[in-house]
């Protein structure tokens, strides 16, 4: 560690927080529906109703994240509270809303770090096919449009849309998979190329009307290791990294196909159906950084070819419809978290190696981190040592990669304060900062500052050199 080289000086030390999952006021002040509102939430969690009622607590919840010394905060603007239909009329309240939150992070010296669309697709546009149809395109660019042009002065960071090969991955967990369509995977790599094509207009949109922001996609990458030196298993750690990395990020930055994950999808049936024009498109579009979300790697091995590939231990994130592709298996090396998912700090160097090696462009990290069972102890203190330890090896890693040549300009550590997880409810917490609340019961939602909070303070004002 002593020889490896400093944090650049202006590094962007920050935190994530996503839309629904941080601000509650679901039906307020003109908000429309999104699929997340309408969407089912597992048995025994929260819904996202309330969440952490960040939107009427941000100016306490901002004071705090300048407190812990953030350089900049990772949020996502609600696209149904700009656009409550999606397109069509523009809802004030939504405006006045977000430039409250942004000129109260500037007034804390705190860079706003914009995700335009995280997961939370407008219902309106849903009901007429969300990402199937085209129309969805030139709203989703119609949406940047308003964004730049209310918010491009102040903000200098933008992000397109937020996992997106999660999205198709998994696309009937999001809720903007129709479930009665027939082959689904075909069904989500068409709408994978109508987000690459909205992505790639917005990307260009925004190089005109704000010349001095930057833009960049936001997918979750991570290293793919092969389970063995087994020349089968070397292949198919490739070829997933292929279908579940590469294909995203070649599209946003290349503008093109990956060769392998296109003769993946012409094997199994799903190509989309791309029209005269849309590479041409894809290719307009560049983006100034990248920025991706890490959370662990994955091991595969050779596929069996049967069913019980999918069963598999190992990588919680496997894929319908990759079935004879890989096989994920449990890393023998990894410890997990309480929820069962990998961790790996070294694989957080190795990943911002590969991307870097790929494409040669500015990375930022936008979510990493740790979910858990905090527990809140007399006299609101919460001992989360193993949310520090985790973050605390995934920095130093961060570090290597940038003493390897890495062009890291920022950290964004999941999440800014307590938020209800996607799929596992408020229990599964991640934040610096508690919310005083339960899956059911409210309580007071009082904010209370974790171990991790003074620790994040420490390495901030440091320079990353006291973790
Ligand atoms: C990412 C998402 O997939 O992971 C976040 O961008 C999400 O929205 C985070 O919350 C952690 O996942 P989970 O399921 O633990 O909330």
């Amino acid at each position: 560690y002593s020889k490896s080289k400093p944090f650049p000086k202006d590094f962007l030390w920050g935190a994530s927080t996503s839309a629904y999952q941080v601000e509650g006021a679901w039906d307020e002040d003109g908000k429309g529906l999104s699929v997340i509102d309408m969407g089912k939430h597992p048995e025994g969690t929260s819904d996202f109703k309330v969440a952490s009622d960040h939107y009427h607590r941000y100016k306490e919840d901002i004071a705090l994240f300048a407190e812990m010394g953030l350089k900049a905060y990772r949020f996502s603007i609600a696209w149904t509270r700009i656009y409550p239909k999606g397109t069509g009329e523009i809802n004030e309240k939504g405006i006045a809303f977000y430039n409250d939150l942004i000129n109260e992070l500037l007034s804390h010296n705190i860079e706003p770090i914009v995700t335009m669309y995280h997961f939370d697709l407008p219902y309106a546009l849903q009901e007429k096919g969300g990402w199937s149809n085209r129309e969805t395109i030139d709203a989703y660019v119609n949406y940047a449009k308003t964004l730049f042009k209310y918010f491009g002065d102040r903000v200098k960071y933008w992000l397109t849309i937020n996992e997106q090969n999660m999205m198709i991955l998994h696309g009937a967990a999001i809720g903007t998979l129709d479930p009665k369509i027939e082959n689904p995977q075909k069904e989500l790599y068409q709408q994978n190329h109508h987000m690459l094509l909205a992505q790639a207009k917005a990307m260009k949109l925004c190089h005109e009307m704000c010349p001095n922001a930057k833009i960049g996609p936001a997918p979750n990458i991570i290293s793919i290791y092969p389970a063995s030196s087994k020349p089968e298993d070397i292949i198919a750690a490739s070829n997933f990294s292929s279908i579940r990395n590469w294909l995203y990020l070649d599209a946003a930055v290349f503008g093109r196909y990956n060769s392998i994950a296109w003769s993946y999808m012409e094997e199994k049936g799903y190509t989309p159906i791309i029209q005269e024009g849309d590479m041409e498109i894809l290719k307009s579009g560049k983006p100034d950084f990248i920025a991706f979300n890490y959370y662990s790697t994955s091991t595969v091995a050779e596929s069996k070819n049967d069913p019980s590939d999918k069963n598999s231990t190992g990588d919680q994130q496997i894929a319908i419809g990759e079935e004879g592709v890989y096989r994920g298996v449990s890393n023998p090396y990894l410890e997990k978290t309480q929820f069962g998912w990998e961790i790996d700090p070294v694989g957080f160097r190795s990943t911002l190696r590969e991307i870097n090696e790929r494409y040669n462009l500015p990375l930022l990290v936008t979510e990493n981190g740790l979910g858990a069972y905090d527990k809140l102890e007399e006299g609101d203190v919460v001992n989360d040592d193993y949310r520090i330890d985790f973050l605390k090896k995934h920095i130093e890693q961060a570090r290597l990669a940038i003493t390897d040549g890495v062009n890291l300009i920022g950290y964004c550590p999941w999440s800014a304060i307590d938020l209800v997880s996607t799929h596992q409810g408020i229990s599964k917490r991640y934040g610096f900062i508690y919310v005083n609340r339960d899956e059911f019961d409210l309580k007071d939602l009082r904010r209370i500052k974790k171990k991790s909070f003074y620790w994040y303070k420490d390495v901030i004002e440091s320079n990353g050199e006291k973790t």
